[in-house]
């Protein structure tokens, strides 16, 4: 069996940042609230499309795997839930901007556990032998759906992109483990309204938001993630102390804490880079794996655990042998 190795990684960071202060320029919060609640302390808005993210980190990548021509790309997976355009995919857009003339394109929905979703859809393709080479990559352009009358919602999104290029290998590594999963009985506890197909449902004339229950989000993120990286772990024969990181979807400080101090890992075993991003959603954990290679936390052969969850409900865990 073939393994498919991440041979390069890239991201895409827009350059226009917003503060806490700048936010309570324009609302009623401060940085004391977002800071102590969230862990946030900025994040990044962009003018350019989610498309355009997903290219840029996309390309980055691939440069960053040694790859000069894409047209040598057999597939370009793209978690988000905030498609630049439906129809046609945004992945078409991203395959054709970074010129993968080669590779089937295709969109991957699962909110903030999108991105690792889409390294499992990617990864089996390899392993199966249907294909050598993808790019995956997590984009959004969060601050879209951001209503800024919201201050609840306002303070927690920001806009960016990662991705990685997975090659098949007959190095034992890659993605080695993985578990995902929906737990669809409450997704109205987390969803953006006045968005889609379902007319009849909107609410009046309004802007399309994002509405949470955020504390039972909190406890279903910190029991879910925590649950999927036990699994996971199980699955292939680890404990946490082979772990050399975990990278965790970047939804709130707290939730991240909670699940360091229930699976026990150190501070320098745990990436953090909310305070810079806010939540990204599908792109939090890409970008997040960029800065932990760059930082030196991630090294040939490191151990890495993580997970995610978001709305539908979903949630996901894998183990990547680096
Ligand atoms: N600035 C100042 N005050 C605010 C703000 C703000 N930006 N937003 C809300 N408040 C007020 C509220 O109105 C409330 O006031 P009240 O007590 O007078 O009614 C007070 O602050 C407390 O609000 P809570 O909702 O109780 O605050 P909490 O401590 O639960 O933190 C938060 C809220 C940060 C959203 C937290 O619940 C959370 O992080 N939840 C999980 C993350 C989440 O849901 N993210 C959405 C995406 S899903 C994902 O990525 C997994």
């Amino acid at each position: 069996m073939k393994y498919a190795k991440i041979t390069g990684w890239g991201k895409c960071i827009p350059p226009v940042t917003l503060t806490n202060d700048d936010l309570s320029q324009i609302m009623d919060t401060n940085d004391e609230w977002i800071t102590t609640r969230t862990g946030i302390k900025e994040r990044r808005i962009s003018h350019q499309s989610t498309a355009e993210l997903a290219s840029v980190a996309a390309l980055n990548a691939l440069a960053c795997a040694g790859i000069t021509d894409a047209s040598d790309i057999d597939l370009v997976l793209l978690a988000t839930c905030t498609p630049t355009t439906l129809v046609a995919n945004t992945a078409s857009q991203v395959q054709q901007n970074i010129g993968a003339t080669g590779a089937a394109a295709c969109d991957v929905n699962a909110a903030c556990s999108g991105f690792l979703y889409a390294l499992q859809n990617a990864t089996a393709q390899i392993q199966a032998g249907m294909i050598k080479k993808a790019v995956v990559i997590g984009a959004e352009r969060m601050t879209w759906y951001v209503n800024w009358q919201r201050r609840d919602s306002a303070v927690l999104f920001g806009d960016g992109a990662g991705a990685v290029v997975l090659e098949a290998s007959d190095d034992k590594s890659g993605l080695l483990g993985t578990k995902t999963g929906c737990d669809s009985e409450d997704r109205e506890i987390l969803h953006i309204r006045n968005f889609g197909t379902d007319i009849d449902k909107y609410q009046a004339v309004g802007p399309s938001d994002i509405l949470f229950e955020g504390r039972e989000i909190f406890k279903r993120a910190v029991k879910g993630m925590t649950t999927a990286v036990d699994d996971v772990l199980n699955q292939v024969d680890c404990n946490i102390s082979d772990i050399d990181i975990l990278i965790p979807h970047q939804a709130n400080l707290r939730i991240i804490q909670a699940i360091q101090s229930k699976v026990n890992l150190p501070d320098e075993a745990v990436m953090v880079n909310i305070n810079k991003y806010g939540n990204t959603s599908a792109a939090t954990i890409p970008i997040a794996l960029c800065e932990a290679v760059e930082d030196g936390l991630i090294k040939a052969n490191s151990r890495i655990i993580s997970a995610a969850f978001g709305a539908g409900l979903t949630w996901a865990a894998s183990f990547i042998q680096w």
